[in-house]
């Protein structure tokens, strides 16, 4: 009898048709491609139209996922879903898709960790099975951020890097017979850093005013994201690096032996950083934000999914996934595909 472990049993991602160009950003701000693909790899990204919510792109992507599965609704124990960016103040965004997917009654659990939203859903979905207390589990990044975003130029910093999409594991319990060979999710490492939470949020509406809401919260651009790039740019690199030598060397591997990593896509330039200290193969790294810009919480998902349609990832690779964002949060998980 082997231990109780969790393994990836399918994959699914969904983004929006709308494709937003850097050429396109210009109608609305003092911006360039040439600036935008210089400074952060970006040349596309998706937007929803003004009727679709965080709900319909996380159940389109659980959809993918629980198709690829093979695994119906009804057969989950629980999900999360990963998301800054809530289609309201509350309850949770999971509670919406549960009740889209048809399946009241089993925990679903929202959760709030930004870029590193997808890594710590995953770990505590992890943990369920490990014990025991699951044996399936959807595990959805879902994020619009199109409609949050201050396109004027006076929000160009933040509005150029973001996009809207989704995507989505189910994770199912399985007995791993021999730890060198099985499939199977191996380590999850969780960390954050709270003084650094003011260096990239939306500060408001929140209960850390007088009022929740008030007009001069509007007035005084509180309701769009606010980011220091310089301190954000050097912490990701950092707490990437850190992220990935963790989760393969507790493992007892080195970055050389992963054959693919699937990291956060916030920003090209920060992942090349990360790729150039650590030493490994530029062609082991999977970028997705070329095309898709940063779809926080719902990068690692969709990165997996375009690896594996790209023929980059095949069933037994060594895959190692990290992410940095707001909060400060990172993490990284090791895993066999
Ligand atoms: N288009 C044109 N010009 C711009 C834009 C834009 N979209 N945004 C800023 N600028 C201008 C600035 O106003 C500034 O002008 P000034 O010199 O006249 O004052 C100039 O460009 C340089 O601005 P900097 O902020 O110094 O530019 P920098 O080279 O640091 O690049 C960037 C900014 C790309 C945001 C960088 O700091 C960075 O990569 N930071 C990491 C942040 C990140 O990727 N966050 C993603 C979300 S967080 C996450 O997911 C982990």
């Amino acid at each position: 009898m082997g231990e109780t472990r969790s393994r990836v049993a399918g994959i699914g991602m969904y983004v929006p048709p709308r494709v937003v160009t850097n050429e396109d950003l210009t109608r609305w701000m003092d911006t360039s491609d040439e600036w935008i693909v210089q400074r952060t790899g970006i040349r596309e990204r998706r937007w929803v139209e003004p009727d679709v919510t965080t709900t319909d792109l996380a159940l389109a992507a659980a959809e993918a996922a629980l198709a690829d599965a093979g695994v119906a609704p009804g057969d989950l124990d629980m999900l999360f879903v990963a998301t800054l960016s809530p289609d309201h103040y509350f309850p949770g965004t999971a509670c919406f898709v549960q009740e889209r997917l048809g399946i009241s009654g089993i925990p679903a659990i929202d959760v709030r960790q930004q870029c590193t939203g997808f890594i710590y859903a995953a770990a505590m979905a992890d943990q369920f099975i490990r014990t025991g207390a699951a044996r399936r589990v959807l595990v959805i990044g879902a994020e619009v951020h199109s409609k949050g975003l201050d396109i004027s130029t006076e929000g160009r910093d933040v509005a150029v890097l973001f996009g809207d999409g989704a995507g989505a594991i189910v994770l199912e319990a399985v007995e791993v017979e021999d730890p060198a060979s099985d499939r199977f999710v191996m380590s999850t490492h969780l960390h954050a850093d709270g003084s650094g939470a003011r260096e990239l949020w939306v500060p408001a509406p929140g209960m850390g005013y007088e009022r929740f809401a008030t007009h001069e919260m509007i007035d005084d651009r509180l309701m769009v994201p606010h980011m220091n790039g310089r301190a954000v740019y050097v912490n990701a690199v950092k707490r990437m690096c850190e992220a990935v030598l963790e989760a393969v060397e507790v493992n007892g591997h080195a970055p050389d032996d992963v054959d693919l990593f699937a990291f956060h896509q916030a920003n090209l330039r920060i992942n090349e950083a990360v790729t150039e200290r650590l030493g490994v193969a530029p062609e082991r790294v999977f970028h997705t934000i070329g095309r898709f810009g940063n779809t926080t919480a719902a990068t690692i998902p969709i990165g997996l999914a375009e690896a594996r349609a790209a023929g980059a990832l095949a069933e037994g690779d060594l895959v190692c996934a990290a992410a940095f964002g707001s909060g400060f949060t990172w993490g990284s998980m090791l895993l066999r595909w």
